[in-house]
């Protein structure tokens, strides 16, 4: 998978097709990072997000994956005033080894959905103890809503979707993770969430354990 081919025109296959609502969904509590002070960015792709991120909280200091070197190349140009604030790791997550008790606050934005369930599980248990207790998750997703339209929309966009992407980067995913469930057994519990586009779309705050149900569960 790479996302090389599609990283100069990521944002306006975006807007094309949703519009401003993927923004709107990465952007929701934003504010909620305001007072982080060292953040980690999953799969940050074009630095959108984290621009935003930096003129919101002058103090953080960011430590940005992505696996795309084209998808980061224009992430840094887009930070570039702010670079000494950020460190870029040319890096893919599954098989990178990540600080341990750093983060006050992690963002992924339709990152998650990059991987399977079982990859997913691996993922998270690889990456929370890098979280300080309490460190809020900043995710936004894809959702399959349980009503029967909602439903069977979000089933035909996000295969839709997913066929576009494995076109596009060679995506090996085929369906939605079960993420919410992956998170959880990840021990984090869900803080907050909106819903956008009748559901089909999440902003979620997730939270770390404190650190008294960390020790209980040492
Ligand atoms: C669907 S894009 C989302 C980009 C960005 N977060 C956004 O909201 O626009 C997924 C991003 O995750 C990156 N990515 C996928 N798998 C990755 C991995 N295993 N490690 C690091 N980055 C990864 C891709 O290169 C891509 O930039």
């Amino acid at each position: 998978m790479n996302f090389d081919r599609i990283a100069p025109v990521y944002r306006l296959l975006e807007y094309a097709t949703f519009g401003p609502l993927l923004w709107q969904t990465r952007i929701h509590f934003l504010h909620k990072l305001a007072t982080a002070n060292h953040i980690l960015t999953m799969g940050g792709g074009d630095g959108r997000f984290l621009a935003q991120l930096l003129k919101l909280n002058p103090k953080s200091t960011v430590d940005y994956y992505d696996s795309s070197a084209r998808m980061l190349e224009i992430a840094r140009t887009r930070n570039a005033q702010d670079a000494h604030r950020v460190q870029f790791h040319h890096s893919d997550l599954t098989q990178s080894k990540l600080p341990l008790n750093t983060y006050d606050a992690i963002a992924a934005h339709f990152f998650l959905d990059c991987f399977n369930d079982h990859e997913l599980t691996a993922l998270l248990a690889s990456l929370t103890p890098s979280a300080k207790p309490d460190c809020l998750w900043l995710i936004s997703e894809f959702n399959i809503p349980n009503t029967p339209f909602s439903n069977l929309i979000a089933q035909l966009l996000t295969r839709a979707l997913y066929l576009c992407f494995a076109f596009a980067t060679g995506l090996k995913t085929t369906k939605l993770p079960n993420y919410q469930a992956a998170l959880e057994a990840a021990g984090l519990t869900l803080d907050e969430q909106q819903p956008h586009l009748a559901s089909l779309l999440l902003s979620q705050i997730w939270r770390s354990p404190s650190e008294f149900k960390s020790a209980i569960h040492e």
